[in-house]
């Protein structure tokens, strides 16, 4: 971490960092956390700052907070190059790269309005990861550029 970034934002005492965001995506991770700012939650957000590796890259820190699964699997498919840092104790414990799953579930809604899954039915939603983009597992809807406006 250089002492720039450092200026910018203070480390956290416990929570998690979601570091190496696709410069331009931290608005689109917040959606995939359900974080709109009215319910408490401490949030620190970078946007477009200078990086090595990305050109430019975007950070989220939410403190007193893990991610889920699903949740991960939809921020590998908008900032493949994010890193999760679990802190405890100001110390950064554990660090893992997102990956790309086969599929994800319950965190995308099919834009179709006629999908099974946009519909009353109690059917969760169920994408098919493809190389570019994403495939509703129900209608067989493609979607490549716009995967962050499928978020809930
Ligand atoms: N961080 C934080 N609060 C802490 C510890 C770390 O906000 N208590 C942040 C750092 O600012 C950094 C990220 O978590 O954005 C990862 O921390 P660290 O592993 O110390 O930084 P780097 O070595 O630069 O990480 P990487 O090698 O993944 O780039
Ligand atoms: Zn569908």
């Amino acid at each position: 971490m250089s002492d720039d970034e450092q200026l910018r934002v203070s480390k956290i005492p416990r929570g998690t960092v979601i570091d190496h965001i696709t410069g331009g995506e931290a608005m689109h991770v917040l959606s995939i956390l359900g974080i709109e700012g009215g319910d408490g939650d401490t949030v620190s957000i970078v946007m477009n700052a200078p990086s090595d590796r990305l050109g430019t890259k975007d950070i989220v820190k939410v403190e007193d907070r893990e991610l889920s699964q699903a949740e991960l699997d939809v921020l590998s498919l908008i900032a493949p190059a994010a890193t999760i840092n679990i802190i405890r104790d100001f110390e950064v414990v554990e660090k893992d790269r997102v990956s790309r799953p086969e599929e994800v579930a319950g965190v995308l809604s099919c834009p179709n309005r006629n999908c099974i899954t946009t519909g009353n039915e109690p059917v969760e939603s169920r994408f098919d990861v493809l190389a570019e983009g994403v495939r509703c597992a129900y209608c067989g809807t493609i979607v490549r550029d716009d995967i962050a406006d499928l978020i809930d």
